[in-house]
């Protein structure tokens, strides 16, 4: 038995190892690395002899189709818009004559370019046609769709599912990258600026989920799959990591903002308002991920067993400071 996993040293994939070892220490590991160094980070939290280090990145089509064909479990943490890397993962596993399952990561936002649908709350279960049909339709998320087709084309042999989570927070368990994104980013720019800001009025919601249950809801699906138990998968197979209530975009910007004031990080409680066009000249990213709505609702790891244990909303609330503490700030 054999795991190929791409974005070890990453925030999600590194909490997803860090899981896998503990609960499936026995299963060979191949983990993709692509920076020279990087496997002895891996390998010094990593101890044991079932885990060998690829240097490679996911452009090297030779080095993700051989890992690929030889793999009994597959996961791909590193990006979830790399195209070029999921059609090659889907070259091999459409033709393989080896059970295999695959699991591909993705995320919230990706639902929000669909404007029309943005003040709907998704049900992973309940919505799962129209979830396939925004993914289906929307440019931006092309490697879902890809996903979305694999396992109809070698339904004997091949098992899929998409895990999608919303804002991430904590700190993670992985050997490099602990942090996540949206909050510290925040954090920095605020800093940066001397003050907190808004995209527009900053009245949307979006939700929340601990790193540790992201990579326990990877855990699950495995376990399942290993047992021969029944799970959601193929075009079923969209798991929305989801728990608590959803969050207000103005009210999180404002509790960083009196944060940072209360620890002098910042010089006032000023909340600018910024506009998505002056988002997007000034930090170069979509708007999207600091101000929209985006609310989902996770029921299909629940169905199969997976519990949030991390992800409530006080936790939420409490770990800004720690994640301040753990930027040194
Ligand atoms: N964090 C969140 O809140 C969140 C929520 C939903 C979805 N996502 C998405 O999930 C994906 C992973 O997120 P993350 O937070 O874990 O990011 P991260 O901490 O930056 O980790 C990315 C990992 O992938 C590796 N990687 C990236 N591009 C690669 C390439 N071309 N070839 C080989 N390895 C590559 C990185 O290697 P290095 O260590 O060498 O850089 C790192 O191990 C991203 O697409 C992100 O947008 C994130």
């Amino acid at each position: 038995m054999q795991l190929f996993i791409t974005g070890s040293t990453g925030y999600i994939g590194g909490e997803i190892l860090y899981q896998f070892l503990e609960k499936f220490p026995q299963i060979v590991i191949h983990a993709l690395y692509r920076e020279i160094g990087e496997d002895l980070i891996i390998k010094k939290q990593i101890r044991g002899e079932n885990i060998k280090c690829i240097f490679g990145s996911l452009d090297d089509i030779k080095i993700i189709k051989k890992e690929c064909e030889d793999a009994d479990i597959i996961i791909n943490a590193a990006n979830f818009n790399h195209l070029k890397s999921i059609q090659i993962i889907k070259d091999v596993l459409i033709n393989k004559r080896r059970k295999t399952l695959f699991l591909q990561i993705s995320g919230t936002g990706k639902l929000v370019n669909n404007k029309l649908n943005n003040n709907k709350i998704f049900n992973d279960v309940k919505d799962i046609e129209e979830i396939n049909l925004i993914l289906n339709n929307n440019e931006y998320c092309e490697t879902d769709k890809i996903v979305l087709s694999i396992q109809k084309m070698n339904l004997k042999f091949i098992k899929t599912a998409i895990i999608c989570p919303p804002l991430i927070f904590g700190i993670g368990n992985g050997c490099k990258n602990k942090l996540s994104i949206q909050i510290p980013m925040m954090i920095k720019w605020f800093i940066e600026l001397g003050n907190g800001f808004i995209i527009n009025d900053g009245n949307y919601e979006w939700d929340h989920s601990h790193i540790f249950d992201v990579g326990s809801l990877f855990i699950k699906i495995i376990e399942k799959y290993l047992k021969n138990e029944e799970f959601f998968n193929g075009f079923k197979g969209y798991y929305f990591v989801q728990d608590g209530n959803y969050f207000n975009w103005f009210e999180l910007s404002n509790y960083i903002t009196n944060l940072l004031y209360s620890k002098k990080l910042i010089k006032n409680l000023k909340i600018d308002k910024l506009n998505p066009t002056e988002f997007k000249n000034k930090y170069g990213v979509s708007s999207i991920y600091w101000g929209s709505n985006c609310r989902t609702k996770g029921e299909a790891g629940r169905l199969i067993g997976w519990v949030p244990v991390k992800s409530g909303d006080a936790q939420f609330w409490s770990d800004i400071e720690d994640c301040l503490t753990y930027m040194q700030l």
